[in-house]
């Protein structure tokens, strides 16, 4: 490797000669540098100001030049200098090039290959059946509400005419959120368990007249089997008006039942019970896959239940009084229906689970 060497001869030609090995060593020493490590080692090398090459070139060389030679010299030394770093400069760049040329073809594209094929996804059976039963209601005048799916004892129970204690609260299983034994029992938080609750929350942002439909999600504690699961959801709906009756009632779900599964299915209202409604009933259609005449499907009965509604209870509107809500003067109709049970009827499914378990096989028979 090159070392600077003493001057004993100042001469322009000695000088001459010396700077002519210096340059021929630094031009093969940056033609050898492999990557950056090598060329961060020969810069150090060339420019270090303890012990590199230049610093040598003035301790040797200018320092003890005998002073008529100073001048030679320091002109020399000079133009070493600056052919040095931009030796280095230009080093560094090629060395830079060659690593992004290496990278650029290591991630090379070859545009001639097949694309990746995404498949585009479909609704999901839930949310297809949520939606239609939506729009027909939207056709007929309904707007559309919604509500938290954390809820409070208040609207989930008590503002439904569910007295603290009454057994109608154990029909809905509830799960409760943890730790809100200091709170007062309407203030206590828990998942709601079916969507009538917002009817009062409808009720007290607006006075009557109401038409609104409700679609939402769910919450029981109830073990999943072929026809329950802790989460499901349902399609509120709620109507109040001067003058509002039965028949209005059994008008409006009879047409929105043609609308959902034909216009030869038929609607049948059996008496039940509901706090909040009075009088309350099941609503049943007759059985869409043997139109009637009785199958496995339907029990041989016939029929098939789906929903439940009636009359909103005058104890509910005491609830809202303030807002407008005199059960004197105003009457309505509530329902509330399951729709994972209504898209396992409308799309033949066998057991609720599959809706959930995302498995696509069972998905992609809905594109
Ligand atoms: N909320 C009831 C349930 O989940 C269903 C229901 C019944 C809703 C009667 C109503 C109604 O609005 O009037 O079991």
């Amino acid at each position: 490797m090159y070392t600077v060497p003493k001057l004993d001869d100042y001469s322009p030609q000695a000088l001459d000669r010396a700077v002519a090995d210096l340059f021929a060593a630094l031009e093969s020493e940056s033609r050898a540098l492999q990557g950056e490590a090598d060329w961060k080692e020969f810069r150090d090398r060339w420019m270090a100001r303890k012990n590199g090459v230049l610093t040598q070139v003035n301790d040797t060389w200018l320092k003890a030049a005998p002073g008529p030679a100073k001048r030679e010299v320091g002109q020399r030394v000079n133009q070493l200098k600056a052919r040095a770093e931009s030796a280095i400069e230009e080093a560094r760049n090629k060395i830079h090039t060659s690593a992004a040329g290496s990278k650029l073809a290591s991630e090379r594209l070859d545009i001639s290959l097949p694309g990746i094929q995404r498949r585009t996804g479909v609704k999901h059976p839930v949310l297809r059946a949520m939606d239609e039963i939506v729009s027909i209601f939207k056709a007929m005048g309904y707007s559309i509400g919604e509500g938290p799916e954390v809820e409070t004892d208040y609207y989930n129970f008590e503002s439904l005419n569910f007295p603290p204690n009454h057994p109608a609260r154990d029909t809905q299983d509830t799960l409760f959120i943890a730790g809100q034994e200091q709170k007062p029992a309407r203030d206590r938080l828990l998942m709601r368990t079916h969507t009538s609750p917002v009817q009062i929350r409808v009720m007290e942002q607006q006075p009557p007249p109401v038409r609104i439909i409700i679609p939402g999600k769910v919450h029981r504690n109830d073990p999943l089997d072929a026809t329950h699961s802790p989460v499901f959801h349902q399609v509120e709906g709620l109507a109040v008006d001067n003058n509002i009756t039965f028949c209005d009632l059994k008008g409006t779900l009879d047409r929105a039942m043609k609308a959902l599964f034909g216009s030869s299915v038929k609607t049948r209202f059996y008496p039940s019970f509901f706090p909040f409604t009075e009088p309350s009933a099941d609503m049943q259609v007759s059985c869409i896959f043997c139109g009637g005449k009785g199958c496995r499907k339907c029990k041989n009965s016939g029929w098939i239940e789906l929903l439940g509604c009636g009359m909103v209870d005058p104890n509910v509107f005491d609830f809202v009084k303030q807002n407008g809500y005199d059960s004197s003067k105003i009457s309505g109709f509530a329902f509330g229906m399951g729709i994972e049970r209504i898209s396992i009827l409308k799309y033949g499914v066998e057991e609720i689970q599959l809706f959930y378990e995302g498995d696509v096989r069972f998905l992609e028979q809905f594109a």
